[in-house]
């Protein structure tokens, strides 16, 4: 009983004081020892003085001042060494403790050197390809003086309705983990306190990417059997790479916001993935809690900070509540320690403590900042990116002595072409796809003509320019522009139509109910193919579309996302066959809105339709079959590959041994190309209703025209785990199916048994 009794008392003191399992840093304990209740608030202040982008309606007032009092922790939306170093001037120089700060930015897909949105970065499916881009994009920002940044952003989403799956990695958890674990690894790399690493925040803590409806900010409710499944694999894969800090999401979860919700943010987060870095809120999150009706600011900002958030971003809720709680005994300091404790230990781990400045040096942005080779990377990335959904007849590629119409809105556009999020990028440095194609074919002959607005609508138009025309209505009708179009596609051999959605019609609160390409934009291709001319489409959106009109018509499809600073070259490389297209769609495209939410790995039903084809009485819909458009996995080549001699080396795995399942890969055609091979697998029996289809390894591969190569995916029960009813991670034994091929719609190849000791 005294026993029990010590390590109660253990235990409680361990809890009040926050106490982690890692070792107490002396420069933070003697920095903590001198605070006062007021300057530690201070530490949980985050401020933008703007200068970049507002994400919400409120921008910080009277930053300089609070700095100088000691009432900031860290700023965002400032940059370039100058500036830089003038705010921690203010900090260093005129608060009393003379702290540092964190300096934040959202770098979300590059700095100034922007790389394909995150959505299509993921479909090159090459994990260090996305964290070379994390680490030019760190190198850069750090140049210019950021130290900490909001990405990345890890959020599953099976919902393109959604705006932001643009800054994510798509629908899958095993392949979002990867590509989470690359950018924390490029961000951060091995040591945060070398001058070329920053921060990395993993976002956004969590399900943000589950709304209700595809609409941005709405409520998220789902089983924790399906968080823990689907949902929650990249966020905890972020926290297992060592990311620095965590973003709260806007969203509920089980009817607690995010940021307030201290299952999520002390349970789940520190206690059970032992995260010991500092969680921030999303933009005003906090102040956002009173109209999700948690109560007033004090209550909200009590809330956070009791479930275990450290920093408020921009509400000042903490700034101007918590003292005010603390005298009432509703929260206590010690409370407060804990998080202006992990503030500090965040500018420790970045060597600001010793040495303020050192992002200030104003030599870095001329020798770091959209080099030649960090230009090369986004070209070689933009074409990793690349999907081909169709190739009818072979359209493409496009031979360079063609004679070439090249059509469409965004073909000789230039404030499109980064994408959606790319704050820190300057468009006018990106290629227009004309002049892409002027530099790659130099000799041909290509004829430009707009022949359609992005869209006609110009209430729509007004929503999508909020942050500078992307949408321009031209004054001409759109019937001249079509009639120009028609006439220089009749005098080509060929029709490139560049086509699809402009940056802002995804990304943050951009969702979307009808996700096809605009009316003027369906007219404008309906009329080109019936010029009947060999029709090639080069498609760029940040999320899926529905394009089954599109598919069914005989015209070739690229898809090329946002493609960022290099757009132009790297789609001339490709749609001229410099470059063989390799990526596969990592989110999939559905037949129409309203089978939303389709994606490969739905669970198993009790009446499953064995074909397309309507059954009654068998989960199905009247009007289209089950499948998507086009599957996760997805994506051709100018090649083809042939799969041969797909097995497994045992019917059998015993925990703690492995098994090996292989399969030969040919290149039948007459060019070099890249191919993804992929593994899924089934538990036919289990506790839980299992995915019909599991991703658990893939392999980029080059082959040669006419090449073999053998791929071996080794096996453990690691890979065979799953999250049963009560949370517990586990692999039950029994029979698994698997799946091999170059997407996600492969066929079963053979079966194998996990069977006890
Ligand atoms: C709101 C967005 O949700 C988040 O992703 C971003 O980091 C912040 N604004 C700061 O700009």
């Amino acid at each position: 009983m005294k026993n029990f009794n010590l390590s109660v008392a253990f235990l409680l003191f361990l809890g009040l004081s926050g106490l982690q399992a890692q070792e107490r840093i002396p420069q933070v304990e003697a920095l903590l020892e001198k605070m006062t209740l007021e300057e530690k608030i201070g530490q949980l202040n985050l401020l933008t003085p703007g200068g970049g982008i507002a994400t919400g309606s409120v921008v910080s007032e009277d930053v300089e001042a609070k700095i100088k009092a000691g009432n900031v922790g860290g700023i965002f939306g400032v940059s370039s060494p100058e500036r830089v170093r003038q705010a921690q001037e203010l900090a260093v120089k005129n608060s009393r403790l003379g702290i540092p700060l964190l300096i934040g930015s959202d770098v979300i897909h590059g700095y100034k050197t922007t790389f394909p949105i995150p959505l299509g970065l993921s479909s090159s499916w090459d994990m260090e390809l996305i964290k070379e881009t994390a680490k030019v994009a760190a190198k850069e920002a750090t140049a210019d003086g950021i130290n900490w940044n909001f990405s990345p952003m890890v959020d599953i989403s099976r919902d393109p309705r959604w705006g932001r799956v643009a800054e994510g990695a798509g629908e899958d958890a095993y392949l979002g983990s990867q590509v989470a674990r690359a950018m924390v690894q490029g961000y951060q790399q091995d040591d945060l306190t070398k001058p070329h690493t920053m921060m990395a925040t993993v976002k956004h803590l969590a399900l943000y990417g589950a709304p209700e409806g595809g609409r941005d900010y709405n409520r998220v409710d789902m089983s924790r059997t399906k968080m823990f499944n689907e949902y929650l694999p990249p966020y905890k894969a972020a926290v297992d790479a060592g990311v620095g800090s965590v973003m709260t999401s806007f969203n509920d979860i089980d009817g607690v916001p995010a940021t307030g919700n201290k299952w999520l943010l002390t349970d789940l987060l520190r206690e059970r993935w032992g995260f010991d870095g500092f969680v921030v809120s999303d933009y005003t999150s906090v102040n956002e809690m009173i109209a999700h009706g948690m109560g007033d600011l004090q209550d909200v900002s009590a809330m956070a900070l009791k479930a275990g958030l450290d920093m408020d971003m921009v509400g000042e809720g903490f700034l101007t509540t918590l003292k005010k709680s603390v005298e009432e005994g509703r929260v206590s300091e010690e409370e407060i320690t804990t998080a202006a404790r992990r503030i500090l230990e965040a500018k420790h781990k970045l060597g600001l403590l010793d040495d303020p400045y050192k992002y200030s040096d104003t030599g870095r942005p001329e020798k770091d900042i959209l080099t030649k080779e960090n230009r090369e990377l986004a070209r070689h990335a933009a074409t990793q990116s690349f999907v081909l959904l169709k190739d009818h007849n072979q359209v493409l590629p496009v031979s360079k002595k063609a004679k070439i119409a090249l059509i469409g809105p965004l073909a000789n556009d230039q404030s499109n072409m980064l994408g959606t999020w790319a704050p820190t990028g300057d468009f006018k440095l990106s290629v227009p796809v004309l002049e892409g194609f002027k530099n790659i074919a130099p000799n041909s002959r290509i004829t430009y003509a707009k022949g359609a607005n992005i869209t006609n609508d110009t209430a729509f138009a007004k929503k999508v320019n909020v942050f500078g025309p992307k949408v321009e209505i031209s004054d001409r009708s759109p019937d001249e522009l079509l009639q120009e179009a028609l006439k220089v596609a009749r005098a080509s051999d060929v029709v490139v139509a560049v086509v699809g959605e402009a940056s802002e019609m995804s990304g943050e609160a951009a969702s979307r109910t009808n996700i096809q390409i605009p009316e003027s934009q369906k007219r404008l291709i309906r009329e080109l193919v019936k010029t009947g001319k060999p029709v090639a489409l080069v498609l760029m959106s940040g999320r899926p579309l529905d394009i089954s009109e599109e598919m069914d018509m005989p015209v070739s499809i690229l898809q090329t996302w946002h493609p960022g600073v290099e757009a132009g070259n790297a789609i001339a490389d490709v749609v001229f066959g410099d470059v063989n297209p390799s990526g596969k769609l990592t989110m999939s495209w559905p037949r129409n809105v309203g089978q939303i939410p389709v994606y490969y790995g739905e669970r198993t039903t009790g009446r499953p339709a064995p074909t397309e084809e309507f059954q009654k009485f068998k989960t199905n819909y009247l009007d289209v079959p089950n499948s998507p458009l086009l599957p996760f996995g997805h994506g051709l080549s100018y090649t083809n590959f042939q799969y041969s001699e797909i097995k497994a080396n045992s019917e059998t795995l015993r925990r703690g041994d492995s098994l090996v399942i292989s399969t030969k890969v040919t290149n039948t055609g007459k060019i070099a190309g890249q191919e993804v091979v992929q593994l899924y697998i089934h538990d036919k029996v289990r506790s839980l209703t299992p995915p019909k289809k599991q991703l658990i390894a893939f392999e980029k591969i080059n082959l040669k025209p006419g090449e073999s190569k053998t791929v071996e995916f080794p096996v453990t029960v690691e890979d065979l785990k799953f999250y049963n009813s009560q949370l517990e991670y586990v692999a039950e034994p029994g029979e698994f199916e698997f799946f091999v091929g170059g997407t996600s719609d492969c066929e079963m190849q053979g079966s194998f048994t996990l069977v006890e000791e």
